[in-house]
């Protein structure tokens, strides 16, 4: 096909590979960092498919620039970077990567969990000090997980993923969502709770939702105080979720055990006052950061906007009104 594709991060070969298969010109930013808004404006004019990453801002200034664009492939399954609306006003298709990155971002998600609540980065720490000296009773005591309550926020695909890998750990499920999610009630006895029966009773509250106007802040000042002071705080969805500030506040005055965070309100930005906390274990949001799943990202972003500049409907539309 004789269009112009534009990649803003150099993503797997297989993902390339497939673009490369189907059009003429498959342009990539050949760096190894994201674009200035500057150079992301100049590198999409003139293109007519855009393969785009969750730190590229895709809003209506971008939107008027790129007058020829008929598919927008988002490489991640969140996509509050793009502004739909104005996508879906232009008639512009748009994609995500949904299902092949639940069970990595699930399992990042425990590892944090575990991390946190075990302790392991501190330890770490410790022994690359030389300060492990020997077997003692009251070395870097943790918590238990096995018994206690694990709060999803979020049953979706990769809150209903972390919330059966808890299987092993006898756990007492409780989540908050929209919908009852049959799945969780019958494998695990789950329960479907209030916000706030969930904030007060779980140990540990894990969130999965996306980002929206409703989602923002869902975690803040008056949560913090709601939990338990022995509960953690696990963020493997988008950093506005939790408002950091508030989180600073109740990690200092241990209002609640700890949290452990792979995204941030101001990505890469952290948040000041986070680096000094002991009480926490961050990444860098690696959540679907394992070969397997970035290639398969990869394909499933280049199969969606293959489909979309032959005018068909991808697989992952999130605005498939565009296409009727
Ligand atoms: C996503 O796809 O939304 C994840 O945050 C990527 O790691």
């Amino acid at each position: 096909m004789k269009c112009r594709v534009y990649v803003t991060r150099r993503i797997p070969e297989p993902g390339l590979e497939t673009l490369r298969q189907e059009f003429h010109d498959v342009l990539v930013n050949p760096t190894n960092h994201s674009l200035s808004r500057e150079e992301l404006l100049e590198k999409v004019a003139g293109i007519d498919g855009l393969l785009c990453m969750l730190n590229d801002r895709i809003d209506v200034d971008l939107l008027k620039a790129t007058p020829d664009l008929r598919g927008i492939a988002n490489y991640a399954v969140g996509y509050n970077n793009i502004d739909v609306a104005e996508a879906t006003r232009r008639g512009i298709p748009v994609s995500n990567t949904p299902g092949v990155l639940t069970d990595a971002t699930a399992d990042l998600a425990w590892a944090l969990l575990m991390a946190l609540t075990r302790r392991i980065v501190e330890g770490d720490a410790f022994v690359r000090r030389g300060d492990f000296k020997g077997w003692a009773p009251m070395l870097l005591i943790g918590g238990d997980i096995a018994g206690r309550t694990l709060g999803i926020v979020g049953a979706g695909r990769i809150g209903t993923a972390m919330a059966l890998r808890s299987k092993g750990f006898n756990m007492d499920v409780l989540y908050c969502s929209q919908e009852m999610n049959e799945i969780l009630e019958m494998e695990l006895g789950a329960r479907k709770v209030d916000k706030a029966t969930l904030i007060r009773e779980s140990d540990f509250i894990s969130l999965h939702v996306p980002l929206t106007d409703e989602t923002e802040h869902f975690i803040g000042a008056s949560e913090f105080k709601m939990m338990k002071h022995t509960a953690f705080l696990i963020n493997t969805s988008r950093g506005p979720v939790v408002d950091e500030a508030a989180l600073v506040e109740a990690l200092r005055n241990d209002e609640i055990a700890g949290a452990g965070l792979d995204v941030f309100e101001e990505e890469p930005k952290v948040h000041p006052g986070l680096n000094e906390l002991k009480n926490i274990v961050m990444a860098p949001h690696i959540g679907s950061a394992t070969i397997e799943t970035r290639s398969k990202m990869a394909v499933m972003a280049a199969e969606n906007l293959i489909a979309m500049l032959k005018g068909e409907k991808p697989e992952n539309c999130v605005n498939p009104d565009v296409l009727e």
